[in-house]
């Protein structure tokens, strides 16, 4: 994927959509490593955002930078391959809306593209026991799924600790994401938890200059 200690991944849910391609190319070019791109349907979730032909449109316009979509949508599997088809870099989901968690896990994988499981903060990682070896990422929430702009839930530092002691056991690469409520307050905190994914959606969108907020963000870290 990249061989980055840390990497900041913009949730454009927070961009301006109607000038989407150019929000796009504009935090990539200050600084950031990945589209965040946020996936909602008005089911498993209480709000609607973009699907599948907006990351072609993105494709087609030219962005080439990895796009990490984040699916919290029900059912699974069927939209999961219309965003590989449509471009998407890596997919996680959240195993609630999947009946069968290990099956959306391989369907994707053998589809050529990376896999995430996504964790609830009320979920307990026990779904990863199973499942975690098969994983390039896991995505931990620090805010209940479904909006910008909400505070980070501080009990997620433990929960990022112990996904951080599963998968170094597992002696597997992959990449701890943490999303929600991310910002130049408590980036540090979740990295010294453990986390080398860090996803911010308003604290860099909603700045004047991304360039110096990606530049604030990462200083917290090194
Ligand atoms: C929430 C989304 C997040 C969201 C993060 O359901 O998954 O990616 O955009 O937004 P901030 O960084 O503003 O908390
Ligand atoms: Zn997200």
């Amino acid at each position: 994927m990249t061989d980055k200690k840390y990497i900041i991944a913009p949730s454009i849910l927070s961009a301006n959509f109607a000038r989407l391609g150019e929000e796009v190319e504009e935090v990539m070019s200050s600084g950031a490593d990945w589209i965040h791109f946020d996936v909602m349907d008005n089911h498993y979730v209480p709000n609607l955002t973009i699907g599948p032909m907006v990351c072609k449109s993105l494709r087609d316009y030219g962005v080439k930078d990895f796009i990490d979509v984040h699916l919290m949508i029900e059912p699974v599997d069927e939209l999961a391959a219309d965003f590989i088809k449509a471009g998407a870099d890596l997919i996680s989901f959240h195993p609630e809306a999947s009946r069968h968690v290990h099956r959306s896990i391989n369907a994707i994988k053998d589809a050529g593209c990376k896999v995430g499981l996504a964790i609830n903060p009320a979920t307990s990682l026990n779904v990863l026991d199973d499942v975690i070896e098969d994983l390039d990422l896991v995505l931990l929430m620090s805010v209940n799924p479904g909006f910008g702009g909400q505070s980070f839930i501080s009990s997620t530092l433990n929960k990022i600790s112990k996904v951080r002691k599963m998968i170094d056991d597992s002696g597997k690469e992959i990449k701890l994401e943490v999303d929600g409520g991310v910002n130049l307050n408590t980036i540090a905190d979740v990295a010294k938890a453990g986390a080398d994914t860090f996803v911010a959606g308003s604290a860099i969108f909603g700045t004047d200059n991304y360039e110096d907020t990606i530049s604030q963000l990462r200083a917290k870290i090194s």
